[in-house]
């Protein structure tokens, strides 16, 4: 672990009295019922529930990708809930990385264009950039870069995925259920990386899973439960920071 994050204690991610209510025809579906965390840059968190529980919900808002019912998302500061749809694509652009739940890889671009074009898109000088191809090589996936997604596993596209992701080494890093197609030394392969860009870099990491070793992995779970969080967990190194300060 990283003991030089003890010093550092900016929050980057705040999370206010977060509602979220779907509508389906006239059914409302209350996805979220009032959440409230912080997350402190260079942190690792695991965020854990039963389906249904509103995880993804929640980091689709955390991401910008969808716009609360109440409550508010601050990055950095920045109010994301509330400002223009042009300034929340640019905070996103800027400092964030999304894995989704269910890939998202464009259809007709192969495995190393999807990681190209992600980087493109992120701009110059968006922090030190990692190489497609090393990257491909690091996730196993070097003879696969001229696949489509439709030519590539479930898994496969997961760490496309992941790659496409992480190449900009975004500030912040969302995944939802990362190792959730993969089988365990894959599983252990990403997680090891995650936790190297977590660690080199201070990149803060939020993850969702269902997998006891992901969660192991991260600093600390965050537990839900029907929209609402039973737990936030404790980041060791911050509470002994607390302890001796
Ligand atoms: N677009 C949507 N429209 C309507 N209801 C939705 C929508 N997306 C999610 N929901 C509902 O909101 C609740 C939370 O869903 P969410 O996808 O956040 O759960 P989750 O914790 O990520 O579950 P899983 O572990 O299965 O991925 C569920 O009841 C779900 O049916
Ligand atoms: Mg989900």
């Amino acid at each position: 672990m990283n003991r030089n994050r003890i010093t550092r204690k900016k929050v980057v991610v705040a999370v206010e009295d977060l509602q979220m209510v779907y509508r389906v025809g006239k059914v409302e579906v209350p996805a979220l019922r009032g959440v409230d965390f912080t997350v402190q840059e260079g942190e690792f968190v695991a965020v854990m529930g039963p389906s249904g529980c509103g995880k993804s919900t929640l980091l689709h808002l955390v991401g910008g990708l969808l716009r609360p019912t109440a409550g508010r998302v601050l990055i950095d500061g920045i109010d994301i809930s509330s400002v223009s749809d042009v300034k929340r694509t640019e905070v996103r652009r800027l400092k964030m990385g999304f894995v989704f739940q269910s890939y998202n890889l464009l259809s007709t671009l192969t495995a190393k264009d999807n990681i190209e074009l992600a980087k493109q898109i992120q701009g110059p000088g968006h922090h030190e950039e990692g190489s497609a191809l090393e990257i491909l090589q690091l996730l196993g996936l070097k003879e696969k870069m001229g696949h489509t997604p439709s030519e590539l596993s479930g898994g496969e596209q997961q760490r496309v995925a992941i790659a496409r992701a992480v190449i900009s080494r975004p500030s912040i890093l969302l995944a939802d259920e990362p190792t959730g197609s993969l089988d365990s030394d894959n599983s252990r392969m990403v997680l090891d990386m995650l936790q190297g860009l977590n660690e080199m870099y201070g990149q803060t990491i939020v993850i969702i899973t269902h997998d006891a070793e992901a969660a192991l992995t991260a600093d600390r779970t965050i537990e839900m439960r029907d929209g609402r969080i039973l737990n936030r967990g404790k980041n060791v190194l911050y509470a002994m920071e607390e302890k001796h300060s």
